[in-house]
């Protein structure tokens, strides 16, 4: 019988997945999308460091040109022109745009978003470029999934991040030329088990509803509570 490995950072991606998706509301996908949006900033490096350790792996200068400096998202209206190529995150930043929404939530993203990047930024690059490999084979699709079964992409914000996420799908599960095929043979281990345990950490941070344990969703939402904090 063949046993196939299993890691921790597995476990923490189905942590994820049943995490609350179907009880958020329109506003709590747009704080996901906050998060996400410092998730990608990640990627895109993680990527690059990737790149940088394996510079002649063919397999990631097309994966690098799938995600980076790329039109494969446009158009889509109000964040990409026709053939206007950028980079994911760059893609994400412009979602954002979309929808205002309270100062003091975007200072308390801002924040959680910067210390959760310097943490990130503060792990060993071999761990980072590791991740790319468990992000795009089956990571991140299972996960995109999970949040697609929410049912209210009501506003142009949710609509750009739920064009998002679904191009992502099609982009990673393609068997050959898919970002899992064009990354698997970096094989990853619990090396990457802290990114996927932060990346856990922002969305529930950004979002407690989405935690099991935050009951009928109606406690001082964090960003209210951190400025409470900081008044007192
Ligand atoms: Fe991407
Ligand atoms: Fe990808």
């Amino acid at each position: 019988m063949k046993v196939v490995e299993r890691f921790q950072y597995q476990k923490t991606i189905d942590e994820i997945c049943q995490l609350e998706w179907d009880s958020l509301t329109a506003h709590d996908m747009i704080c996901v999308a906050w998060a996400y949006y410092y998730f990608s900033i990640q990627f895109r490096e993680n990527l690059k460091i990737a790149r940088s350790i394996y510079p002649n792996d063919e397999k990631l200068k097309d994966l690098e040109r799938e995600e980076c400096d790329t039109d494969n998202l446009s158009p889509w209206p109000g964040v990409a022109d026709v053939g206007e190529k950028m980079n994911h995150d760059e893609y994400m930043r412009r979602v954002l745009e979309m929808h205002s929404i309270d100062l003091s939530q975007v200072r308390y993203f801002k924040s959680v978003g910067e210390g959760y990047l310097e943490e990130m930024r503060g792990l060993d690059d071999v761990s980072r470029a590791l991740s790319i490999a468990s992000y795009e084979d089956g990571g991140l699709e299972r996960i995109f999934r999970a949040i697609l079964e929410f049912r209210h992409w009501d506003n142009a914000l949710l609509g750009a991040f739920r064009h998002f996420l679904s191009e992502h799908i099609r982009f990673d599960c393609d068997p050959t030329q898919g970002h899992g095929a064009l990354s698997r043979h970096l094989r990853p281990d619990d090396r990457v088990l802290p990114l996927w345990s932060s990346f856990k950490s922002i969305l529930i941070t950004c979002v407690p509803r989405l935690s099991p344990w935050s009951g009928s969703g109606s406690e001082l939402p964090a960003w209210e509570g951190s400025i409470a904090q900081q008044e007192s």
